[in-house]
């Protein structure tokens, strides 16, 4: 039945193309897009704005429930908001990109947005693409189709680098690195390849063919069911 929604979880380390991949799928299918990874960047915007010592698990719990994160879930512009503030640049930045694996790892702060993103997926009228690091495992067990991208971590470097102009590629490096290397060990819900994801490796890919290939796999999942 083709006017069920359809649900997409799109996992993955940090410059293996995910954005980029589930927008233009998105858009491409007429579905809605949320990216999970601006939710934490948004609570850690907040936290650090408040003075709140993300050092310290203790204050951050206690602060979890504070701000009110609203994502807009257009792929054609995706739109992240913190009490009314337009954050979308702000998250970006170097401050939230060396915290936000602190911030994420805490209980507290992954059952707030968790609910968030259960409540926001429900509500997709055609479906929706889901992209973040514990959607296929954690948030959205039951999804239709599951992808989990990788990359080597040259390719993911040298991406990223590339995004962010001028950037220094072995420190990008090391920072990516590092930032995964938190999200796989942390104890909830770290990143994670469901059982039944299916994994691509875009080291050799480029984004069209990525595209190509997640946007195939979602026509074969609707004409088979
Ligand atoms: O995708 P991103 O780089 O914007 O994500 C930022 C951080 O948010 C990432 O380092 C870990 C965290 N994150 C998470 O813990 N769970 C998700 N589903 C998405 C992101």
């Amino acid at each position: 039945e083709s006017s069920t929604p359809v649900i997409v979880a799109i996992d993955g380390p940090s410059g293996t193309g995910k954005s980029s991949t589930s927008k233009a799928v998105a858009a491409q299918l007429g579905l809605s897009y949320l990216d999970t990874g601006a939710q934490y960047r948004a609570i850690t915007w907040w936290m650090v704005t408040n003075g709140i010592d993300t050092a310290d698990p203790s204050a951050i719990a206690a602060a979890a429930g504070k701000p009110e994160i609203l994502s807009g879930t257009d792929p054609e512009k995706p739109a992240i908001t913190v009490d009314g503030v337009d954050v979308a640049g702000p998250i970006r930045e170097q401050e939230v990109t060396s915290k936000v694996s602190a911030v994420s790892a805490v209980p507290e702060v992954r059952t707030r947005i968790t609910e968030l993103q259960r409540s926001i997926a429900a509500s997709a009228v055609t479906g929706i693409v889901v992209e973040g690091r514990d959607i296929g495992t954690t948030v959205l067990p039951d999804a239709d189709l599951k992808i989990f991208l990788t990359a080597s971590p040259e390719a993911r470097a040298a991406r990223r680098s590339g995004e962010l102009k001028g950037a220094d590629l072995q420190a990008t490096r090391e920072a990516l690195v590092k930032r995964d290397a938190a999200d796989s060990s942390r104890k909830t819900s770290p990143l994670a390849k469901a059982d039944d994801a299916v994994e691509v490796d875009t080291t050799d890919l480029t984004l069209q063919q990525v595209i190509e290939c997640v946007v195939t796999l979602v026509e074969e999942k609707r004409a088979g069911r």
